[in-house]
């Protein structure tokens, strides 16, 4: 049986970048706090026309001419996504709309911060098992306007930004290369740790002005709760990503972590037991940008040099379902 490479990565964010500072104008808040509590400096927000389908598209064609491929080669699109540009249908359909083809599925993937490993999990059972050849993987979010961006809404309006990332993965018969394995958890008890209430269809109606009033629609997070379970459950994913391969941190070439928070990253990497210069980090420039977040630090992982023929990278990410999920691939 094949397994999953990747044969190409993209990346896009709006232009428009928003420090702590800009955030400061608008809400009582510091850059000392933000970046304290979170390592975050700036994050991108889209502007006006712009949506997550239209970035997810520029993410793809860079992608695709990386790759030499045309978007008529693609099988299949797996969109991961927690900020869907409509409540239905899933964006995937809107981004095989943008890019002119009509005629591949697409399937939404909805687990916010853990989307793309699980996005990941779907398309490499998909490849191995000879159903689609070419399949490109997004994760793609708009928060921006979805932010409470005002002082009520500040403890989630500072940490989330938009942007999106996707690979282009298909079969590889190359011995020992490719996504080695991949381990996905999901525990419901605390759904609502970090949640957008409604719209939703528990309510009747399941869109109103009260529910608007009471700010149902803007996402809530115990911040505490989701710190203390991501720092654990994230470096027992990896541990359990390594053992399920026979390997060590000190084979680990590099992990590329979902990036949520700089202190809860350090803490991954201490309990790992990794160096400074086998974890990436980028959320100083992009805050969380949940699903999109693994992919855009692979592309510029990549970009860097830091991965090599051989190499072995590990992916792992927690949030909001919780749901949190690992891989282990050999580049
Ligand atoms: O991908 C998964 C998604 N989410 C996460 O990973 C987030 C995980 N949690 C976190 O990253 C942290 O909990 C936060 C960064 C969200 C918050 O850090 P914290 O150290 O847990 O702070 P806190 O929520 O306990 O708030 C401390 C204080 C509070 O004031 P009082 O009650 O002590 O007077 C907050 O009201 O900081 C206040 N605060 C702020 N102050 C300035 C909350 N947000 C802000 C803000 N600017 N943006």
């Amino acid at each position: 049986m094949p397994r999953t490479e990747f044969i190409a990565t993209g990346f896009h964010v709006p232009e428009r970048v928003v420090t702590n500072d800009d955030l400061a104008h608008i809400m009582d808040t510091s850059d000392e706090w933000i970046t304290q509590r979170s390592g975050i400096k700036a994050r991108h927000w889209v502007s006006d026309g712009e949506t997550g389908a239209t970035l997810a598209r520029r993410a793809t064609l860079q992608a695709l001419a990386k790759a030499g491929m045309r978007a008529s080669d693609l099988d299949c699109i797996v969109y991961c996504t927690c900020t869907p540009d409509h409540f239905e249908p899933g964006n995937g359909v809107f981004l095989q709309r943008e890019l002119g083809i009509s005629d591949i599925p697409a399937i939404d993937v909805r687990n916010q911060c853990a989307g793309f490993v699980y996005g990941l999990s779907v398309a490499d059972a998909w490849i191995r098992a000879g159903q689609y050849a070419r399949v490109l993987l997004v994760g793609a979010e708009v928060h921006s306007r979805g932010l409470d961006r005002t002082t009520r809404g500040r403890d989630t309006a500072v940490l989330f930004g938009d942007g999106a990332g996707v690979a282009i993965l298909g079969p590889t018969d190359a011995p020992g290369r490719g996504v080695l394995s991949t381990h996905l958890y999901a525990d419901g008890r605390h759904a609502e740790k970090l949640w957008v209430d409604a719209p939703g269809l528990a309510h009747d109606p399941f869109i109103s002005a009260e529910l608007i009033e009471q700010g149902k629609h803007r996402a809530v997070m115990e911040g505490r709760e989701v710190f203390k379970f991501a720092s654990v459950l994230m470096p027992q994913s990896v541990a359990t990503a390594l053992q399920a391969n026979g390997l060590t941190p000190a084979d680990v070439t590099l992990l590329v972590p979902h990036q949520a928070n700089l202190r809860i990253l350090e803490m991954v990497q201490k309990a790992v037991g990794l160096r400074d210069d086998q974890v990436y980090v980028n959320i100083q420039k992009y805050g969380n940008t949940t699903a999109a977040s693994i992919p855009i630090a692979l592309h510029e992982a990549l970009c860097e040099g830091r991965l090599e023929r051989g190499d072995l990278l590990v992916l792992t990410a927690f949030g909001s379902g919780f749901t949190w999920a690992s891989a282990a691939i050999r580049w």
